[in-house]
């Protein structure tokens, strides 16, 4: 707890492009959260080099994720957005967890078997005690709650059994989080596949919209979409391709699903798709503007990037302190 608030932490690796599935399922319902949670949105940078990347690029990606964040409408005073490399916490807190965890259990991620055959010429230590890290990340700030995929469950779990075996040991150190299940918000999927969920690493650009595409971009991919022959706007299981676009309507205009296929019943698909277009052109455009606006308002996303690193530090480093002296780290002399 912070003033009273629940905490609640998110990490966001900035690899790849964010898509509209990340925006409407995600992102979008994280800017009514401030109010009833103490946030943190960290741009995971140490997570990131766990596979090879392109310095000059990570840099560029880290900083533009975290100026989409603040573009997509998170107000930066609100919700602390950093750097992860930045509070050095994180790294010192999952040295000493990773002394609180058993190979067996990371040889069980299913994560890092994954990426492991993906990336046979480098499988380093790093890779391997990710979960480690990310249970640091989470612990570090007392985080009550954690939004997460399903993809990323069996990390939280982790996570709640190192902390439970540390808390075992020291007494009651960390708090115990839980998984976030959002009230609302939309799953979106891909618009080549409507079988699958839009995805940002999805390797067919058409399956995606992401929110810096131009508004040609966006119309030419919903264009294509892949829809049925049955010519009927519907909402049924049995038409995924149109019920997706639907919904996709539906939660840009803030129309009901009813409404919306009342309003279409009847139409041709190639006039409701350049509708779903649009809705969703008219709802990114403003956010591209906004993220414009930062690019080339340095000095205000600099001096975010440094309060909010400031703040971040102050809470890791009451947890850290705490964690150094139940181990045993001599006390510093000031
Ligand atoms: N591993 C997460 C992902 O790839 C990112 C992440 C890092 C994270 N640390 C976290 C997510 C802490 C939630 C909490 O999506």
């Amino acid at each position: 707890m912070i003033d009273d608030k629940k905490v609640l932490f998110s990490g966001m690796q900035a690899t790849g492009n964010i898509t509209l599935g990340n925006y409407l399922g995600a992102l979008k319902n994280w800017v009514t959260l401030a109010d009833e949670y103490e946030t943190f949105y960290s741009v995971v940078d140490l997570h990131s080099i766990t596979v090879r990347q392109d310095p000059a690029e990570l840099r560029k990606r880290a900083r533009n994720l975290l100026m989409l964040y603040i573009a997509a409408g998170l107000d930066p005073k609100k919700n602390c957005i950093y750097y992860q490399s930045h509070v050095s916490g994180h790294a010192e807190l999952a040295w000493i967890l990773n002394c609180f965890t058993y190979m067996g259990e990371l040889n069980r991620m299913t994560q890092y078997k994954d990426k492991a055959a993906k990336h046979a010429d480098n499988i380093n230590a790093g890779l391997f005690t990710y979960p480690v890290l990310m249970a640091a990340d989470i612990l570090l700030y007392q985080t009550d709650v954690v939004p997460v995929g399903k993809d990323q469950l069996q990390h939280l779990e982790i996570t709640r059994d190192i902390a439970q075996r540390f808390n075992a040991i020291y007494g009651d150190v960390f708090t115990i989080p839980e998984p976030y299940i959002a009230k609302t918000g939309a799953k979106i999927m891909s618009l080549q596949d409507p079988e699958k969920k839009m995805s940002k690493s999805d390797e067919n650009p058409n399956a995606s919209i992401y929110l810096m595409d131009d508004k040609d971009t966006i119309i030419r991919k919903f264009k294509r979409a892949v829809t049925d022959s049955l010519a009927n706007i519907a909402y049924n299981e049995e038409q995924p391709g149109i019920k997706n676009l639907i919904d996709i309507y539906s939660v840009c205009s803030g129309k009901s699903i009813e409404d919306t296929v009342k309003e279409f019943e009847g139409k041709g698909y190639g006039d409701f798709k350049l509708a779903v277009g649009e809705v969703v052109a008219d709802k990114l455009v403003p956010i591209q503007e906004r993220f414009h606006e930062y690019e080339k308002d340095k000095a205000f996303i600099d001096s975010i990037i440094k309060e909010n690193a400031e703040k971040a530090n102050y809470y890791a480093q009451k947890t850290l302190r705490k964690v150094q002296k139940k181990v045993g780290f001599p006390d510093k002399i000031r």
